[in-house]
């Protein structure tokens, strides 16, 4: 039988589509709904009450959809919104930094781990300190890239203006040693190759999204909410905030195998 209820995702725009790419290929029998709150992306240089707001508005949204399991597949917004959300709903809420956390300890064989994201997520310090509580002599860097998100909403991911501007960003990281990079925003799988070819092939990538979905896969077998593997035909929704236009430009490219069409919800006013 399973349970069809769809798993709901959330991000401030395109981003949490890489977390959306990895449930299609780890979780192929679920429905699932995307929200992406691309009117007011970016959250990173947002004050942390402000992306709680947004976040709860978000949560509320997909809840009124009947999810069975929400994803907050946006770094900024669970570094600061995890806990709360968790304390509001009565389904089981995931976020993206543990499993990203838990996959870069496991990788770093040097012991030295770097860590990019927004500027809210890099403030908080939540991947330096999930880090550290789990491997303590682990030294980590970290770095803010207030301007990768931009480039990926913009649908310039793989243009000139981004190899230079990832070039620039990333070169307090040249001397750093690092053998682990965590790509600790949801938008950053987006300008993978660009950021693998500017630290180089010896640098392990984590992309937490990918971590996230696994997690993800665990809890459904253990709340037994898990779809049946006879749902051969699952239903995929897609919301933004913001133009539908540029959303499915963005998410056609990204998402190989499914055709989206997304539909634009007004927060705010809802
Ligand atoms: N994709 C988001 C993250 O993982 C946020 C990007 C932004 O809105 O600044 O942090």
């Amino acid at each position: 039988m399973g349970n069809k209820h769809a798993i709901g995702l959330i991000d401030s725009g395109v981003g949490g589509l890489t977390v959306l790419k990895e449930a299609l290929k780890q979780l192929p029998n679920e429905n699932l709904i995307y929200l992406g709150d691309t009117a007011r992306c970016p959250y990173g240089p947002r004050p942390a009450d402000q992306v709680i707001e947004f976040t709860r508005q978000m949560t509320q949204f997909l809840v009124q959809k009947n999810i069975k399991l929400l994803v907050i597949a946006c770094n900024t917004a669970t570094a600061v919104a995890l806990d709360v959300i968790r304390q509001e709903v009565a389904i089981p809420v995931v976020g993206v930094i543990l499993p990203g956390t838990r996959a870069a300890v496991k990788t770093t064989q040097n012991h030295q781990v770097a860590v990019i994201g927004t500027e809210g997520t890099i403030k908080s310090a939540s991947y330096q300190k999930a880090i550290q509580s789990k491997m303590p002599n682990v030294k980590v860097y970290s770095l803010a890239c207030p301007k990768f998100v931009s480039l990926v909403e913009s649908n310039q991911f793989l243009s000139p203006v981004a190899k230079k501007v990832v070039a620039e960003t990333l070169l307090p990281l040249q001397y750093s040693g690092m053998d682990t990079l965590i790509l600790g925003c949801t938008h950053y799988p987006l300008l993978r190759p660009i950021i693998q070819n500017v630290v180089g092939s010896q640098v392990h990538l984590i992309d937490s999204g990918a971590e996230t979905v696994g997690e993800v896969s665990v809890l459904l077998d253990y709340f037994e909410i898990a779809n049946s593997i006879d749902n051969k035909t699952p239903n995929y929704e897609f919301y933004t905030t913001g133009s539908t236009k540029m959303f499915d430009e963005i998410a056609n490219e990204w998402l190989d195998n499914i055709s989206v069409k997304s539909k634009h919800v007004d927060l705010e006013r809802d």
